[in-house]
């Protein structure tokens, strides 16, 4: 029974909705077709008549109530018509909202596997765990462009890229939905920073977008069928994405023809009449705008008309209907909730994605027989860390640390040895030996002026005692002024952390000087700042503090950074054969509404210095969305391994990689810089002082609220990541596409056609070979040049890949077909894609900067 109606929904989601039981045959004979299909095709007359007869047998005000959602995560029934409310769940990386679940590997990992067959089997894996849990939405996946390292929610996303983005979320989609799941394509559009992200306009031109930042929704649109799509809180060119005509009528609806249901991000929503007249079809997660009393109104006075409103109403029904959401429960009791076979689609992720990008002198694979201690420290060593923070945090059922992993593969012969390596945060706000006391001022107002209302006199700056008292501190400012004497010369840590419900803000000054704070907004990841000191010297600390929480908190605490390594790591460390240093981001540093630092989390950096004088075999591996800070030590170290967040089965992989059971075949999906000074982005990536706009929202209860819009202005434009880099002919630390592996791989024998005619498929063909001694898998990938193009484009752009897994010595020939679009740019005065007949030159190779193979093709 079971698996019948799986192969009928298989049939009819996975192939197209115009495919009905009856027709089952056509439809699976269509299914080629379908695969070219540039736009969804339009519902069975069955569907649509009965979506309409379900619309007729409800009241305008009826109506309006399924256009916001109820209790957090669901849509609203309508019980005139026996309408059950439908169930949601964040993703990306796992069912994350009803308790435990499979944690995958996070989407920048899932992007580093260069693997769409895996991306589809992680998106099968979440569309079972989703109807194993009753949810009929998946919020996700997740496909903004990894524009900058800080922004927070990268790890979430794809990559830098949006062809690999596009080739990685169509097979994604298809997975969650063939099983009977919606799945909601998010943010839409340009949310690429956690920064302000309610509040900021990303300003950017048309070309820009359509090249950039579009392509992968464009993809989940045109090419999986997406039936949900999420706008993003940011605005775009001065309009909220929920209310951009441009993003939502004329792209999303207009060019790509998407015909499911159009969500707003939970709270994105600023506009009754704007919304629904602009294309969202449902606010998330009430209706605080596209409610009954506002759109009453607008239909009565004509700002909005009842087409409007019934065609996002038809919307809802025709998906649900699709869906057969009214034909069986969703809770399918053959998914279990706890599944053994997505473990192991959870382990593939996580060892398809590390990428080894050092590994000087072949120290690794490590030999276990000559092993005989093997020291782990560092703080993303125990407990594992699947994933960043926010939203997409999945609580996995078991996950597998680094050390847990590490010592499974080890086996009983190999002696392992941990420590954390560095203290806990609150260790050093209490170990803090300030000079004297610290002077706790609260002053009842918000600028620190007036007179304080209490003064209080304590040994270390926490406020604990005051974070018990009940009255409310939002109405306060706090001042903390304390003496620090350093003990011996050299470099000081300066921590703090704040607590509150987020938007907490603060300044810390020493001897009057205001250490930089990153802007504040929605959160904020706290700082960390170094001060050189010499023995003897005090200086004067001054913390200034606006709690936004009544259970507000705020530290402050120094550190002589090298006291920071634990005596312990230390020791272990000379006794082991190997040190795996395991660094990097976790939750409360990298995630949601925050953006993050360039530089590692405090201490970390300290550690691995510490530990590679101590050892010179030590192994770093990395856990962050994307690239990061290595200066102080990377050419101390022999083996760099970045991890991403490779979900619950990531410790298991990593010994895997280490021990040279699993050959490491992970490729940056992102361009890795040495400092963020350089990112391309860098430059653009805050708002233009002086450039703010005001907003002014009437709330439907009638309150005034006024926004303050910082512009954020995409100069960087098509120059991102490695387009940057390989335009400007400067180098990336390591670049897009690169990772090594245990074996090596030659490219040979391209054949292109010399010339072809425009807007036919191009084929690229060409042989890898496998010239060492142990299996692997080589990623080709193919990059477009377009020297003779009327509009300046970057100077290659992959167009093509594939993954290719070959034996010692053995050689396969593959072939890469470039269609129309891969030659295209956007024609910004004609606003369509465009070839430009003339020289194009492809290049194949392993990664953007390393194409040993290349040949010219005109098109005619
Ligand atoms: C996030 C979305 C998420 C939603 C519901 C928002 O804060 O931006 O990605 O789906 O919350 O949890």
């Amino acid at each position: 029974m079971k698996n019948s109606q799986k192969l009928v929904t298989e049939l009819i989601f996975g192939f197209g909705r115009a495919c009905l039981l009856p027709i089952l045959l056509v439809c699976a004979l269509a299914a080629a077709v379908q695969a070219t299909a540039q736009a969804p095709t339009p519902d069975s007359p069955a569907i649509e008549a009965k979506a309409h007869a379900m619309v007729a047998r409800l009241t305008l005000e009826q109506k309006i109530d399924l256009l916001g959602g109820v209790d957090g995560m669901y849509t609203h029934p309508a019980t005139a018509i026996d309408l059950p409310r439908f169930k949601m769940s964040d993703g990306p990386v796992g069912v994350r909202t009803w308790g435990p679940t499979t944690a995958y590997t996070a989407g920048a990992a899932l992007a580093a596997t260069w693997d769409p067959a895996l991306a589809r089997k992680v998106g099968e894996g979440l569309g079972k765990d989703a109807r194993a849990r009753g949810v009929n939405f998946l919020l996700g996946p997740g496909v903004n462009i990894a524009r900058s390292p800080l922004a927070g929610r990268n790890f979430e996303y794809f990559s830098e890229d949006p062809f690999l983005n596009a080739s990685m979320v169509v097979p994604y989609i298809e997975g969650v939905q063939a099983q009977g799941v919606i799945a909601t394509v998010k943010h839409y559009a340009l949310n690429d920073q956690e920064y302000n992200r309610h509040n900021v306009s990303v300003d950017v031109d048309e070309r820009t977008m359509r090249e950039i930042y579009l392509p992968a929704f464009e993809a989940a649109v045109t090419k999986a069928h997406v039936d949900a799509v999420m706008n993003s809180y940011n605005l775009v060119n001065g309009a909220h994405a929920t209310q951009s005509e441009f993003l939502n009528l004329k792209v999303l609806k207009g060019d790509w023809g998407f015909q499911g249901i159009l969500m707003s991000d939970w709270d994105a929503t600023y506009d009754s009449v704007g919304a629904a007249n602009y294309g969202l079809d449902l606010e998330m997660p009430n209706p605080r705008f596209m409610n009954a009393k506002a759109l009453l109104a607008a239909v009565k006075d004509g700002s909005v008309k009842e087409s409007t409103i019934d065609d996002k109403v038809m919307r809802l029904f025709r998906t649900v209907l699709r869906y057969g959401f009214l034909d069986h429960p969703q809770f399918d009791p053959a998914d279990s909730t706890y599944s053994v076979a997505d473990r192991a689609v959870a382990l593939e992720g996580a060892r398809e994605s590390i990428t080894l990008l050092k590994n000087e002198g072949h120290l690794l694979p490590l030999d276990p027989a000559k092993i005989k201690t093997i020291a782990i420290v560092g703080p993303n060593a125990y407990p594992a860390v699947t994933g960043g923070g926010g939203s997409s945090e999945a609580q996995a059922f078991e996950p597998v640390s680094t050390l847990t992993g590490i010592a499974n593969l080890a086996g009983a012969r190999v002696h392992v040895l941990y420590s954390r390596g560095l203290p806990n945060m609150d260790d050093v706000f209490r170990n803090t030996h300030w000079d004297g006391v610290i002077k706790v001022a609260t002053f009842p107002s918000r600028d620190f002026t007036g007179t304080p209302e209490t003064t209080t006199l304590t040994s270390f700056a926490d406020n604990r005692q005051e974070r018990r008292a009940t009255e409310d501190r939002t109405q306060r400012s706090i001042r903390y002024t304390a003496g620090y004497k350093a003990a011996k010369t050299g470099k000081y840590l300066v921590l703090t952390s704040s607590q509150g419900w987020g938007g907490d803000e603060y300044k810390v000054l020493v001897d009057g000087n205001p250490l930089p704070v990153p802007p504040h907004a929605e959160g904020f990841v706290p700082p960390f700042w170094t001060l050189d000191l010499n023995a003897g010297q005090t200086v004067n600390v001054v913390a200034e503090y606006l709690p936004r929480s009544s259970n507000a908190r705020f530290d402050l605490g120094i550190a002589y950074e090298p006291d920071l390594v634990a005596a312990e790591a230390r020791t272990i460390a000379a006794a082991a054969d190997v040190v795996v240093v395991a660094a990097g981001f976790n939750p409360p540093t990298e995630g949601e509404g925050n953006d993050r630092t360039f530089t590692l989390p405090w201490g970390q950096d300290a550690l691995i210095e510490a530990m590679s004088a101590i050892n010179p075999h030590t192994i770093v591996t990395l856990t962050g969305g994307g690239g990061m800070d290595t200066r102080r030590w990377l050419d101390k170290v022999p083996v760099l391994l970045h991890t991403y967040y490779p979900g619950q089965e990531g410790g298991t992989a990593i010994g895997e990689v280490l021990f040279g059971k699993h050959n490491p075949e992970g490729k940056l999906p992102v361009s890795f810089d040495r400092s963020w000074e350089e990112n391309p982005s860098q430059p653009y990536y805050y708002p233009i002082k002086g450039a703010d706009t005001a907003l002014h929202v009437t709330e439907t209860d009638g309150r005034k609220v006024d926004y303050v819009i910082p512009h954020v202005k995409y100069d960087d434009g098509l120059m991102v990541g490695y387009r940057y880099w390989t335009t400007t002919g400067k180098h990336p630390l390591y670049p897009f596409g690169f990772g090594l592996s245990y074996t090596t791989f030659s490219f040979s024998k391209l054949q292109a056609p010399a010339t072809a005619a425009s807007g036919t498929t191009v084929p690229v063909s060409f042989d890898v070979t496998n010239t060492g001694s142990v299996a692997g898998a080589e990623v080709a990938q193919l990059y477009v040049s377009d020297p003779s193009a009327k509009a300046t484009r970057p100077e290659r752009e992959l167009k093509g890949f594939e993954k290719v897994r070959l034996a010692p010595g053995e050689t396969k020939h593959v072939t890469l077909n470039l269609d129309a679009r891969a030659f295209s740019y956007w024609d910004t005065a004609a606003h369509k894609w465009t070839i430009d007949p003339g020289k194009f030159v492809v290049r194949v190779g392993d990664s953007s900067e390393s194409t040993p193979l290349h040949a010219d093709v005109t098109l005619k």
